[in-house]
């Protein structure tokens, strides 16, 4: 699945990654994170467009039209805002 990310653009398979912040860290970008796990909110971002799932019920609190991405798998071609 494709990933576009404050324009640019990387790549989802579910084979190489189990979660967005993953998939995001392999292909060279810097994103924020701390625990992981769903707690902190650290790894927050606006997801623009498309779909995603949790592998686990995220505790952190998030704005409506954030995610979480240390939690998160997408579930359809995504656009993110990452803060830099
Ligand atoms: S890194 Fe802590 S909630 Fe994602």
């Amino acid at each position: 699945m494709k990933i576009t990310i404050n324009g640019k653009v990387a790549k989802f398979s579910s084979e190489q990654h189990k979660t967005l912040l993953e998939a995001l860290e392999q292909q060279g970008f810097d994103p924020h994170y701390h625990c992981r796990d769903g707690f902190c909110g650290a790894c927050r971002c606006k997801l623009v467009s498309g779909n995603i799932d949790y592998t686990l019920e995220p505790i952190a609190f998030i704005h409506p039209g954030e995610i979480l991405t240390c939690c998160a798998i997408p579930t359809s071609d995504i656009e993110l805002d990452l803060e830099q």
